[in-house]
């Protein structure tokens, strides 16, 4: 698949949920509307549209919500996925996940196939992160990485850079990662749905850097994982550090994914509101035929980047929430 920008698309982010069990103030409001069942794809149908993905050349899928692992018998989709791994279809298969369900699902992924996983962890202290949260618990959190560290996945955090909210542990996290072979990648907070948070809690990645770089040896590295970031290794720690820079630096010029919803709603980019409607080819027809067509022309009006800018990081540039599209 090339899209008009002639960028080919092997990497689809497929949101199995948007429903989370974790409220995080900068992604979802406290009190938030969540899609009715008939609306929402099977796992079935799921499966199926990932394998026209797959046979249209996507190589990696990512499984994001919301909070995947909340989806009820996820582990069937992602046992399915893994077998196109096996088979040498797909390079990769990955999920994003909040980490409190990873006691119970570490083991099973690992042996699904999955190599590697995303977390979002945005700070190491217990209080911080209920605030962060509304109600988490790190405790959870922190087991289910071990497990997950212990069943042998690799581990990378995502953290989101807030303002007056994590910026003075940043240094801590740095070391931390360190300690347990996790990578750590740094974000900007995105102009993504209504929430009351967001405002004033924007922190350039370039400060986040820069205040890093007093305590750490930070060289540039060409180590790349498919995705929008870029990164430094730690001389210190041997680790990595990444910055995905949606701000102060244009990650589009290199974009190679699309978004599909747990409606069928697919998104050809994160940061614009042109969408295509999958799942009523889908489930007109039995053939793959009248999806196929309509990926096609989805891809064949790919935008060329999205439009967040800085100085309105409070305001949201997509009305639709960071769990409808997947992170
Ligand atoms: N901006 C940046 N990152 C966000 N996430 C959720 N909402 C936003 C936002 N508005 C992050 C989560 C997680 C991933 C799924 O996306 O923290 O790491
Ligand atoms: Fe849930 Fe992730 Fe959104 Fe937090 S950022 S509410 S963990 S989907």
């Amino acid at each position: 698949m090339i899209d008009p920008f002639g960028r080919s698309v092997s990497y689809l982010r497929v949101s199995v949920t948007d429903r989370c069990d974790l409220r995080c103030v900068y992604c979802m409001s406290e009190d938030m509307t969540f899609l009715p069942k008939v609306d929402v794809l099977t796992l079935e149908e799921l499966d199926r549209l990932c394998g026209a993905f797959v046979a249209k050349g996507v190589r990696k899928i990512r499984l994001t919500g919301g909070e995947p692992l909340v989806r009820r018998n996820i582990m069937t989709l992602v046992e399915s996925l893994g077998r196109h791994v096996a088979a040498g279809r797909m390079d990769e298969l990955t999920l994003t996940t909040n980490a409190t369900q990873l006691t119970k699902y570490a083991e099973g992924l690992k042996a699904a196939g999955v190599r590697r996983l995303n977390v979002s962890l945005d700070t190491l202290d217990a209080a911080k992160f209920t605030a962060i949260t509304r109600w988490g618990k790190i405790e959870q959190v922190m087991d289910g990485l071990m497990a997950a560290k212990a069943a042998g996945l690799a581990i990378k955090i995502n953290t989101v850079a807030l303002k007056g909210v994590n910026e003075d542990e940043h240094d801590d996290l740095v070391a931390w990662c360190g300690e347990h072979g996790f990578d750590l990648c740094f974000i900007e907070t995105m102009p993504m749905g209504e929430v009351q948070h967001r405002a004033g809690q924007y922190l350039p990645l370039s400060a986040v850097r820069a205040r890093l770089e007093r305590r750490w040896r930070l060289t540039d590295s060409d180590h790349r994982t498919g995705g929008p970031a870029r990164y430094v290794s730690v001389g210190e720690t041997g680790g990595r550090i990444g910055f995905i820079t949606p701000f102060t630096h244009n990650f589009c010029e290199s974009c190679n994914r699309v978004r599909v919803t747990c409606t069928g709603t697919l998104y050809m980019c994160l940061g614009q509101q042109d969408a295509a409607d999958l799942r009523t080819p889908l489930r007109a027809s039995e053939s793959d035929g009248p999806l196929n067509e309509a990926i096609d022309a989805a891809i064949g009006r790919k935008p060329k980047g999205h439009d967040f800018i800085a100085e309105r990081a409070g305001t949201a540039a997509v009305p639709r929430h960071m769990s409808v599209t997947g992170g």
